[in-house]
């Protein structure tokens, strides 16, 4: 009895802490009502599950460029089991060293010249979904085009795409925590197989090499990284390459269609298409927060951050604090300075995808508005699992025949 009256108390507790209500069903559906209940408490927060959090642009921005902060503490045994996601999860020197392997692919020069495979992926699933009216909009574009991308980019071959696609997906779902036993089964299972996978793409592309990033790995280029870092190096760009993007798109075109005048502008007008993605980054962006641990003791906002101690850092909720954008909560294609968002991060693990996901979702958008100018939502919504990543699992849209 008294541990439920215990239990009882803990529970209205964790009812009025915003950062414990995230991972209840309301900070699924819409989480930035709680966004603005962390910043009526102040710029830097003690939650009662222990973390600190903030969604001041400033204190966030400063955390995550601070040396005091890592990605990773030196007891972070509590992510035994998580999945591990190669040097997002590592500090330097590490970090340094992996994240220079993976540069030269994903710089802005080299993601330009993948425009033309990335346009023909982006035709090719718009031409199969002519037939259909209504369809889903997630299923038909969005979640598979970014697969076709990063698989390619990868060089895993197309034999191997539709299972790697299935594996990479169950990966993903873990991303914002293990929901039951049954789920940690399945990501032990997906894990196995995309290490078999992958193990299969070394051997492929050390017989056969390409201009794709295991080739590069299996080449004296790939020498900074140990052995025993490969496949959770690939795993990372796999699921960082897919789990984002997707939402990217769908959160874009949801932000247009509930917002007429806009989709209207960016329809008559396709440059617009950079600021409607560039705003929906800032407004409701696919990655909602991270974390980082205190390496040192520091002072936060006035307050004393030990050693050892985690903040939540919600970028979500700093893309709308009113002393940087004004009227935050509007999606505002106009607004001058929405490409200051964290929707990419900051600092060392600023988002090394950044260029790949702005051009994906710029094709990806652009082609689908000047096909189906009149699209319109045809149901629905489904919203995803967790409330670390924001996006939508269905999302049923009509080709609309009105002009
Ligand atoms: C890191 C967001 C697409 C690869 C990050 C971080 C964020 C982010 C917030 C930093 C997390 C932190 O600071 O702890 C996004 C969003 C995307 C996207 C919103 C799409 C809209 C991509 C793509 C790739 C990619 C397409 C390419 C494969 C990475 C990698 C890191 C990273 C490798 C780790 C960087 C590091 O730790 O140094 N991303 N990402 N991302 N992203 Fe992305």
């Amino acid at each position: 009895f008294l541990r439920e009256r215990a239990a009882i108390r803990v529970g209205a507790h964790l009812r009025r802490d915003p950062l414990a209500r995230l991972h209840l069903e309301e900070g699924r559906r819409d989480p930035y009502p709680l966004y603005e209940d962390v910043r009526s408490r102040g710029p830097l927060v003690r939650s009662t599950i222990g973390a600190w959090t903030s969604v001041d642009h400033h204190v966030c921005n400063e955390i995550l460029r601070s040396r005091s902060f890592g990605a990773t503490g030196e007891d972070a045994d509590h992510l035994a089991g998580s999945p591990q996601l190669s040097f997002l999860e590592m500090n330097p020197p590490d970090h340094t060293r992996l994240r220079r392997f993976a540069l030269p692919t994903f710089s802005p020069k080299s993601v330009a010249a993948f425009a033309p495979s990335i346009q023909q992926v982006v035709d090719d699933l718009l031409d199969k979904t002519v037939g259909d009216e209504p369809f889903d909009l997630v299923g038909s574009l969005a979640a598979p085009m970014p697969i076709g991308v990063i698989t390619r980019l990868l060089g895993v071959g197309d034999a191997d795409a539709d299972e790697f696609a299935h594996y990479g997906a169950t990966f993903g779902s873990a991303l914002g925590g293990l929901q039951s036993i049954k789920h940690a089964g399945e990501l032990m299972r997906a894990q196995q197989a995309l290490r078999r996978i992958f193990e299969n793409a070394f051997e492929a592309r050390r017989r056969d090499p390409g201009d794709d990033v295991i080739s590069r790995l299996v080449s004296t280029e790939g020498s900074s990284v140990r052995p025993e870092e490969m496949v959770p190096l690939c795993t990372l760009l796999l699921i960082a390459g897919f789990e984002t993007t997707v939402n990217l798109i769908s959160n874009t075109i949801l932000a247009l269609l509930t917002h007429p005048d806009a989709w209207r502008r960016v329809a008559a007008d396709p440059t617009l298409v950079e600021a409607a993605i560039e705003e929906t980054l800032r407004w409701d962006p696919p990655v909602q927060r991270t974390a980082r641990f205190a390496l040192a003791d520091a002072t936060i906002a006035g307050h004393q951050v030990k050693k050892g101690e985690i903040v939540v850092t919600l970028l979500a909720g700093a893309n709308r604090d009113p002393a940087v954008f004004a009227e935050p909560a509007r999606f505002d294609l106009d607004r001058p300075n929405k490409s200051e968002h964290l929707a990419f991060s900051s600092g060392i693990h600023y988002c090394v995808g950044a260029p790949l996901a702005r051009l994906e979702a710029i094709i990806a958008v652009r082609s689908l508005i000047a096909r189906y100018p009149g699209l319109r939502v045809a149901g629905p919504v489904v919203r995803r699992q967790g409330s670390l990543i924001r996006g939508l699992t269905n999302f049923p849209v009509s080709r609309s025949f009105v002009a």
